[in-house]
């Protein structure tokens, strides 16, 4: 390892990694889902590779009691149970439970804040981080600015102007429940925090494939020629699902397909897809430019509304060769939900680049797999010289990424069939990532988790982007809240409402099959 300014770089094989600086790592909301399954696995495994310096502190903080022990105990099982992590080091175990604290706290209750800074300063004293937080909020959303405003009061978000100290702050998703209220909540935030501070988290932004799209784009000479609307004839973009809501009904009903999946990770996907090439590989490059795909994409108004969205709520159905129920009897919905479980649309983006060119976009949960991936299907060769053989029309080519499961890319092209006769079949060239490189991914909370250590805010939404991604689907959300849906209209474990291959057969073209 050397030493740089404040980081220590490794040398995992081919590349250098930042190592980030020693810090005290809080997440609130300790107890639940994500900080099981997803946070304290994802700071073991950076554990695991080195990346986190052995000085790091965790700390969890949520209501329900636990001693220490008893938190240490219960991450050991859950790394297990919740997280997948199968083959646990004992020795990198030891180390890391022994830096893993708790603290049980209302977050409501300003003295919990002190006691909080107080187990801070102690660990900075014994472990040396420098004054160094990261805070992660992975409680409802309804305490983030409780939270955030605790942590100010007590001057635990003060970091200094060149940012060798630092205090940060990551904001789990839903960032806000509409246009309204993620401003408030910006509001709230940014009063305590600065932008630069802030690190709104978007999951999908982690994940390999995501990030592939980019070197699969700007690390080739190919691509970038024929990326746009001359050659490009519609872009898809489909997240889908085959679980239902399972125990997170309550939190679903009151946000549905086009808040908890389109407004953020599809939109993020999209602008992805979408952007000019950035300067760099940098936060500020890489984001304005999304931010710039964003404000091209005009909002949605009633007209638009009626053309070019369609959602849906699933009935019963069967999945894997099991019944399922419908949405509407799943724990803790309303039974006269009108919640969609399925949206689909198709969005325009004004610029130079995109002009005409349609982008169809679709989510849903109980669909008949999980699958999400780009389709980029190019226009039909202008010409066919096979008339002699009776050939008039041929598939035209496909660039299809898998974003999970099954990560890779496929081009769809055509090929003779072998034999006498001109015979243009479709085939097509893979690229696996299982295949191709004998390396697991590592998980998108992870990467993110070290990005924000390091001050990498590349991979993170900046207010801008979220603010334009609720102005493009407001008056979405209000056609929708103000009409009451004809729910259920598809089956589970089918491929949505009729409208939304309507919506398609309108334009003269189908969903790609997954
Ligand atoms: C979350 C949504 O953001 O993303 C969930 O709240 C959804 O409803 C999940 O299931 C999908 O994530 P992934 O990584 O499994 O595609």
């Amino acid at each position: 390892m050397s030493a740089t300014t404040g980081t220590a770089e490794l040398d995992l094989g081919n590349r250098l990694i930042q190592v980030p600086s020693t810090a005290v790592v809080v997440i609130f909301g300790a107890s639940g889902d994500l900080a099981r399954r997803k946070l304290v696995p994802a700071l073991f495994s950076l554990a695991s590779k080195q990346l986190l310096p052995p000085e790091t502190a965790v700390i969890g903080v949520s209501r329900q009691e636990f001693s220490k022990d008893e938190y240490r105990e219960r991450m050991r099982t859950d790394l297990h149970e919740l997280g997948g992590v199968t083959d646990v080091d004992a020795e990198v175990w030891e180390s890391f439970a022994s830096r893993l604290h708790y603290l049980t706290a209302d977050f409501g209750d300003p003295d919990a804040f002190r006691r909080l800074r107080a187990v801070i300063e102690d660990l900075d004293r014994e472990r040396g981080t420098g004054g160094n937080r990261l805070f992660y909020l992975a409680t409802a959303p309804a305490f983030f600015p409780v939270i955030a405003e605790g942590l100010g009061g007590v001057g635990l978000a003060q970091q200094d102007r060149e940012g060798e100290q630092f205090a940060r702050l990551v904001v789990e998703k839903p960032f806000g429940h509409d246009l309204e209220s993620a401003r408030a909540l910006n509001d709230h935030l940014s009063g305590v925090f600065r932008e630069r501070q802030i690190y709104r988290i978007d999951h999908y932004l982690g994940k390999e494939t995501v990030q592939n799209l980019l070197v699969l784009r700007f690390g080739n000479a190919i691509f970038e020629p024929i990326w746009n609307r001359r050659y490009v004839d519609h872009v898809q973009i489909t997240v889908a699902e085959s679980l239902g809501v399972g125990a997170r009904g309550g939190y679903y009903d009151t946000s549905g397909a086009l808040r908890d999946i389109v407004q953020n990770h599809v939109m993020q996907v999209l602008s992805m897809v979408a952007m000019e090439p950035p300067a760099r590989f940098e936060a500020r490059e890489v984001r304005d430019e999304k931010v710039k795909v964003l404000r091209e994409i005009p909002a949605f108004d009633a007209a638009r509304v009626a053309a070019d969205a369609v959602r849906g709520q699933y009935g019963p159905g069967w999945i894997a060769g099991e019944q399922v129920p419908r949405y509407r009897d799943e724990k803790r919905v309303d039974p006269a939900s009108n919640t969609e479980t399925f949206a689909a649309m198709r969005v325009f983006i004004d610029s130079w680049r995109w002009a005409g060119t349609p982008f169809y976009l679709r989510a849903g949960k109980r669909l008949p797999k999980r699958a999400t991936e780009i389709a980029i299907q190019f226009k039909c060769a202008p010409l066919l010289p096979f008339a002699r053989s009776g050939i008039e029309a041929v598939e035209p080519n496909l660039l299809v990424i898998r974003i999970q499961p099954d990560e890779g890319i496929s081009l769809q092209f055509q090929a003779k069939a072998p034999g006498m006769a001109i015979d243009p079949h479709s085939v097509s060239m893979d690229f696996a990532y299982g295949t191709s490189f004998l390396r697991v991914s590592p998980d998108a909370y992870e990467r993110l988790l070290l990005d924000c250590m390091l001050g990498d805010a590349t991979l993170f939404a900046r207010w801008d982007e979220v603010e334009r991604a609720w102005e493009i689907f407001q008056g979405l959300l209000d056609v929708w809240e103000a009409e009451t849906a004809h729910f259920p209209n598809y089956d589970a474990g089918s491929w949505g409402p009729a409208a939304a291959h309507e919506l398609m057969a309108r334009d003269g073209r189908a969903w790609h099959a997954l």
